[in-house]
């Protein structure tokens, strides 16, 4: 069975608490853990950002702001482990290390931060890399790797297929305070060169696209691979 890790952005499962994707994500991730075993790292969303802009209010300190965020994204954590049932382990790992103790259950491990200064995307690269994924994939609020930010820059290219080191020169130079917002961290930019696992960049507001991509092979957002050839679909 090959093993994923899914970077699910809380910008796409909880933009909000009142708008959130958690019911149709449980669904997808089920129906997923039947082919795959299954990580999932769930990020902070709208809430987290609330939380640490009322943190900076309070003149809070950058890294307590980040535990601040890694508190919401256990919480959201939490929220799915509950919607997933017996498909999910029933705690959230608070380390890489439980992470992979609690895979043993053979159920779905859901998990959010762990450490100051980086954000779950890096958490996400380095789980990939201890648990010996196949694929590594961001479900993020764009749809794939542009040249610059599509948010802020109208005429941003997007880039289907990149190297490690394409990403990286893309990605350097993003911010890095508590609730910084970049398609892909800077730390988990550096753990892919280093792995050579295969990254997916899609588009996560639409769960069925994972599955899309990875049992059927249709995919449009962006592949990171050392040799450039397409893992997907991955069977
Ligand atoms: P994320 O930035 O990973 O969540 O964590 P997000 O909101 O889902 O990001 P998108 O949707 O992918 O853009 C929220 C905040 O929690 C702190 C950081 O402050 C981060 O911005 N955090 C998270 C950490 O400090 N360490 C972690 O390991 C994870």
């Amino acid at each position: 069975m090959k093993t994923i890790v899914i970077s699910l952005g809380g910008s796409v499962l909880v933009p909000s608490l009142e708008s959130n994707n958690i019911a149709a994500y449980a669904g997808v991730l089920s129906r997923l853990a039947d082919r795959f075993r299954v990580f999932v790292v769930v990020g902070g969303g709208g809430e987290a950002r609330r939380y640490i802009t009322a943190a900076r209010s309070l003149a809070i300190d950058e890294a307590t702001a980040d535990e601040i965020g890694i508190l919401v994204t256990r919480l959201n954590a939490t929220m799915l482990i509950s919607a997933l049932g017996t498909a999910a382990y029933p705690a959230v790992p608070t380390s890489h290390y439980e992470a992979l103790v609690a895979a043993a259950s053979g159920r779905i491990v859901v998990m959010g931060g762990v450490t100051p200064g980086q954000t779950t995307d890096a958490v996400s690269a380095v789980l990939a890399e201890r648990a010996g994924a196949d694929i590594l994939i961001n479900a993020t609020s764009v749809d794939g790797i542009y040249s610059a930010d599509p948010r802020t820059v109208p005429d941003a290219e997007k880039i289907s297929r990149l190297t490690p080191e394409d990403l990286l020169a893309i990605v350097q130079g993003g911010r890095m305070d508590a609730g910084a917002n970049n398609v892909i961290d800077l730390v988990a930019a550096k753990v892919v060169q280093r792995n050579n696992i295969p990254l997916m960049v899609i588009d996560g507001k639409n769960p069925e696209n994972i599955t899309a991509a990875l049992v059927d092979g249709t995919f449009t957002g962006s592949l990171i691979s050392r040799t450039g050839e397409s893992v997907l679909p991955l069977e």
